[in-house]
């Protein structure tokens, strides 16, 4: 730090507000500035204020002359020029070069490193206005700097002069840097520019006025505490208020970028209070589903819970209902399914039953895990639920194993019915008795367990049941693992090598343009470079009715992508529809 470049000649490329205001603060420091460069008349005329007396020259005598070449050019510039003034020779050996880019470290400068030069990225963390009133403001702003090791101690040192705290941010990592002042302060002036007309909308007159003191504050906290500044409804748990922002800011007459918005940030709130430990499971869903503009049905009253078909019976009211059926264990995939269902219906009724007739006798019947009390407040969180049917074992089946038995047939064969004989039957079995248990008028299924959903509608159409079937979109987690019960089962290396299945998806759906033979191989190529403890059974295109081979030579028709595979000891299946580009 004590080492002080010395007095050096200073040349200012793009005499902006940046190259200005820094080149005057050089000066003052007992530099010497041999010259500056600007086209703009506001250049000039800035030039001529914080840099009297100083040559205006073309840029590369500019470069030429100087010790130290300040580039202060627009970022998108800054590569073209430095490739322009190494290929004309104007750098030289041990001139400094410094840019003020944010986004770039000194990678940017390589051609000038090449010819000698000591590459050196400084970038103040400060707006700047291009007056005198910036010259103030440069004491204590923080700066990034990056330079090679040696180089360093001469960044910091500029730095210091020109009255700013060196802040060091390797090489690598200054994309990250410059993405989280942009996200921050530039975002900011859009968050608070859509509250003023918000305000303004709501007949407010001075909305800066009025937002000052709680938006300053919220600044400071934030800055201070970082998440742990939150407060308001989302703190709370509060999914009322928030369903009420939700619809105020979807009514006519708030611009429309408002809403989404609102809702990405909001739903990023939840999230991380969630991780934080701030919010609860439920608090989280009930205001996740307020979000996505679900009725918030008074989201502490409880949906009434049943384990008798005779309650089941009594219960039931003439209204029209869907049923989502489960095993329990339940989470955001399965809430999709209700939220769905609150949507298709006025009377949403959750049969939560763990099925033995469709275990097998070496599967996780056991060890299936049993959550019941989780579960209902996680339904009671969506606020949509009026009846929980959760039965047991003996209630649905009085006189132990029926002996009747809805069969699957060969579409139950294939797939999953491979490594679990049998298991189709008994999925069939138990959705077709609480259909007509609950006797809804639809029912809401999930496209992550996709046979099982071509199986449930062949059923309804060759047995004619009476019920319409709804399928929901797989709910994955933000990293692409489709979620399901079975997960908690997964140790963390598991849970890491599980990736494997949705990525191999999505190698296969980005390929789809070169039709199914390039979409199954390059899923089998992600598949192939699989954690060892990951053990694939099958990667198939299929038909999504029929479950049969897709067609090679039929590349137009939408196919289903389906894997399975064994992660240790859980068996883990996922699929992907894959649309050929022109369908
Ligand atoms: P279960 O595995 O609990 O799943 C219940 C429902 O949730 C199914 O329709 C399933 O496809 C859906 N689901 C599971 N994970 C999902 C996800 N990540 N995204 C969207 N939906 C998802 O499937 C069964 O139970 C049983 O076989 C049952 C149908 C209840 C019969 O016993």
């Amino acid at each position: 730090m004590s080492e002080r470049p010395a007095r050096l000649g200073v040349g200012v490329v793009g005499a902006g507000r940046v190259g200005a205001v820094l080149g005057h603060a050089l000066r003052e420091a007992g530099h010497a500035v041999v010259g500056a460069s600007g086209v703009s008349r506001e250049s000039r005329d800035r030039a001529a204020d914080l840099l009297p007396g100083v040559p205006l020259l073309e840029v590369e005598q500019v470069v030429e002359r100087a010790e130290l070449v300040l580039l202060t050019v627009p970022d998108d510039e800054l590569p073209g020029l430095v490739d322009g003034l190494a290929r004309l020779g104007r750098f030289h050996e041990g001139q400094i070069v410094v840019h003020t880019a944010g986004r770039y470290g000194t990678g940017v400068l390589a051609p000038a490193r090449a010819a000698g030069a000591i590459p050196l990225a400084v970038h103040p963390a400060m707006t700047f206005t291009g007056t005198r009133l910036d010259l103030a403001r440069l004491a204590g702003a923080p700066f990034a700097v990056t330079a090679e090791e040696d180089a360093q101690p001469i960044a910091v040192a500029l730095v210091v002069e020109l009255g700013g705290e060196p802040v060091v941010v390797a090489e690598e990592a200054r994309g990250r840097y410059h993405a989280a002042l942009a996200h921050a302060s530039n975002h900011l002036v859009t968050l608070v520019a859509q509250a003023r007309g918000v305000l303004a909308g709501a007949g407010v007159e001075d909305p800066g006025t009025t937002l000052a003191p709680l938006a300053q504050a919220a600044l400071d906290g934030a800055l201070r505490a970082g998440d742990g500044a939150l407060t308001g409804p989302v703190s709370r748990g509060d999914a009322g208020t928030v369903a009420e922002h939700v619809t105020v800011l979807g009514a006519d007459g708030t611009e429309d970028d408002v809403l989404p918005t609102y809702r990405a940030l909001a739903e990023a709130t939840v999230r991380r209070a969630e991780r934080s430990g701030r919010l609860r499971a439920q608090q989280a869903d009930g205001l996740r589903s307020a979000l996505a503009g679900h009725p918030v049905r008074g989201a502490t009253t409880s949906p009434r819970l049943v384990t008798t078909v005779a309650d089941l019976r009594a219960a039931l009211t003439p209204r029209r209902r869907a049923v989502v059926m489960t095993m329990g264990a339940l989470h955001d995939g399965h809430l999709a399914l209700v939220r769905r269902a609150a949507q298709l219906a006025d009377e949403v009724v959750v049969t939560i039953f763990v099925n033995p007739l469709q275990f097998g006798p070496q599967e996780d019947l056991d060890r299936y895990p049993r959550t019941l009390q989780a579960d209902l407040e996680r339904l009671t969180s969506t606020g949509v639920v009026d009846l929980v049917f959760a039965p047991a074992a003996d209630e649905v089946y009085p006189e132990g194993e029926p002996r009747v038995r809805v069969q699957a047939g060969p579409m139950g064969q294939v797939l999953e019915g491979v490594v679990r004989p049998g298991h189709f039957d008994g999925v069939l079995t138990v959705v077709l008795k609480l259909l007509h248990l609950t006797r809804p008028d639809v029912a809401v299924f999930g496209q992550k367990d996709a046979q099982q959903l071509a199986l449930i509608r062949r059923m309804v159409a060759d047995l004619d049941l009476d019920v319409e079937i709804v399928a929901v979109p797989t709910v994955r987690e933000p990293d692409g693992l489709a979620l399901s019960s079975r997960n908690a089962y997964l140790a963390p290396h598991e849970r890491e090598a599980a990736l494997v299945l949705s990525r191999a998806l999505q190698a296969g759906s980005a390929a789809a343009a070169d039709g199914p033979d390039a979409v199954l191989a390059a899923a089998q190529r992600v598949l192939d470079g699989a954690d060892p403890v990951v053990v694939p059974d099958y990667l198939v295109l299929v038909d999504p009715t029929t479950l049969e081979p897709a067609p090679a030579d039929q590349p137009t028709r939408a196919t289903m992508l389906a894997v399975a595979a064994r992660v240790g000891a859980t068996r883990l299946i996922d699929n992907a529809v894959i649309d050929y580009p022109g369908d």
